[in-house]
């Protein structure tokens, strides 16, 4: 199973780039508006733009060493450079700023932080995400910070990584770290980024870092993910950090590609394993019935009341449903099918369907107690070798984030507590194991120059704030 379906959309498929310009005043921006509390933001980690990876004193990360072995990264990339943010970060805010966005997600990259040990600070890497937090809040952007972003250092994977219980305390041990040192300028933490996706595609289906595959080894790292979010937040409150707290989940509606009865199962299975078993264990304190088996070798009494912990907000990531169908012959036993037809997808083959976004923030909604949310990450990637031919005329982009935002205006019409939208993401970058040709970035990136240019999608967006702003000032 790839990290979610084809590389490339087949022939017959409607490519999402080819839709229409969409006029400004035509683009239903007048309807989008979301009051004066909503909080319009952008989203980045550490991994996918910071490069640098041998400067101020930063040690290996599990993704360092997954770029470098063979085949793994389309075209053979890595994020050795990416988009050189760690020298040009400046710059980088403030094109955030120029966009007048006021809420930034980033990551922090734990083997900068403590390169050799659990408890040496590595005062260089500290001083980056110092200046970085004080230019944001000289720019009046709040920080929200993301604590993990799946690059886990190299030194912990060689102690057994996530499938080693230990590595829940190691987290919440650093973060206690850096909480203590960045409490009081960051606005909002949030502690893990799609645990869903980095158990399965790193640890259970073996296309991500560290490689490794299997249902033990996705089950023990889930469940090993859960606890070590659990005890964080529980650091987190015990220092009394000044921000509110959350986490980032990647939700998605999952349905079977046929009516077939294996197909359906199967869709159900995936279900409980990729959004049930992560938003149980923290809201609801068990695991879902259809795959509590799994979690039982790894599941030591007490456990569960650890993983379920008060949230301030939850974050959510969403791209499309994911459509499944039966596989005995992938580890984990399921992969992604045909479509339910007519749907348009991105030039990554990934379906275009805004109208799942309601879908599962009412089930969230109705789940959960009416949980506070936010859209932590939703964007559009076009497929892209070297520079661009009219990469900056981006009106597929434009149409995939407006589409979004009227469907999540009717998600909280419906009565979702939804209280912002954070597009993913500010610029091209290190897109995992699409290396460096899958372009999200509302700017572009010449890999060679490293020059930032902005695209329409980036003027649409500062747009957007503005019209809000103006309306709700
Ligand atoms: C999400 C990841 C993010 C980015 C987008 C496209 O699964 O959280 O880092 O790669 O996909």
């Amino acid at each position: 199973m790839q990290r979610r379906k084809l590389l490339t959309a087949p022939a017959t498929l409607s490519i999402a780039s080819a839709l229409p310009v969409i006029p400004a005043k035509q683009a239903g921006m007048e309807s989008l508006q979301f009051g004066p509390n909503f909080n319009f933001g952008i989203s980045t980690s550490a991994y996918q733009i910071e490069g640098a990876v041998h400067e101020g004193g930063r040690a290996p990360s599990i993704w360092d060493v997954f770029c470098h072995e063979p085949h793994h990264i389309t075209d053979g990339d890595t994020a050795d450079v990416a988009c050189d943010h760690y020298h040009r970060m400046p710059e980088d805010i403030d094109l955030i700023a120029g966009a007048g966005i006021k809420n930034y997600r980033f990551s922090i990259c734990w083997s900068r932080l403590f390169p050799t040990d659990d408890r040496t600070p590595n005062a260089t890497g500290f001083g980056f995400y110092d200046l970085l937090i004080d230019r944001l809040l000289a720019k009046n952007i709040a920080p929200w910070m993301c604590l993990y972003h799946w690059d886990l250092p190299q030194r912990l994977q060689e102690r057994g990584g996530w499938r080693n219980r230990d590595t829940s305390a190691r987290l919440a041990e650093f973060s206690d770290q850096v909480s203590r040192h960045f409490g009081d300028r960051v606005s909002h933490w949030m502690v893990l980024n799609e645990a869903a996706v980095h158990s399965r595609f790193g640890h259970g289906v073996g296309v991500h870092a560290p490689g490794l595959t299997g249902m033990a080894s996705w089950a023990s790292a889930l469940h090993h993910l859960n606890l070590g979010q659990g005890l964080t937040i529980q650091a987190l409150r015990a220092n009394g950090v000044k921000g509110r707290i959350g986490t980032v989940a990647c939700v998605e509606p999952i349905w079977p590609s046929t009516d077939k009865p294996e197909d359906v199962a199967a869709a159900q299975r995936l279900d409980a394993m990729w959004n049930g078993a992560v938003l149980d264990p923290l809201l609801a304190g068990h695991y879902p019935e259809l795959v509590a088996e799994y979690f039982e070798p790894f599941c030591q009494p007490g456990d569960l009341e650890q993983t379920h912990q008060p949230i301030d907000l939850l974050g959510v990531n969403y791209y499309s449903r994911l459509h499944i169908q039966a596989d005995p012959s992938v580890p984990l036993d399921a992969n992604f099918g045909p479509d339910h037809a007519p749907v348009k997808y991105t030039a990554l083959g990934w379906p275009i369907e805004p109208d799942g976004l309601p879908e599962i923030l009412m089930r969230i909604t109705n789940t959960y107690n009416r949980q506070e949310i936010f859209i932590s990450e939703n964007g559009f990637a076009t497929v892209q070798d070297g520079r661009p031919v009219n990469g900056l005329r981006d009106a597929g982009r434009i149409a995939y984030l407006q589409q979004h935002l009227s469907f999540l205006k009717k998600a909280i019409d419906q009565g979702a507590n939804v209280s912002g939208y954070f597009v993913w993401t500010l610029l091209d970058d290190f897109e995992w194991d699409g290396g460096l040709k899958w372009r999200f970035g509302l700017v572009d990136v010449d890999y060679e120059t490293q020059k930032r240019t902005p695209k329409d999608s980036y003027h649409w967006y500062a747009q957007l704030i503005k019209l809000n702003t103006a309306v709700t000032a």
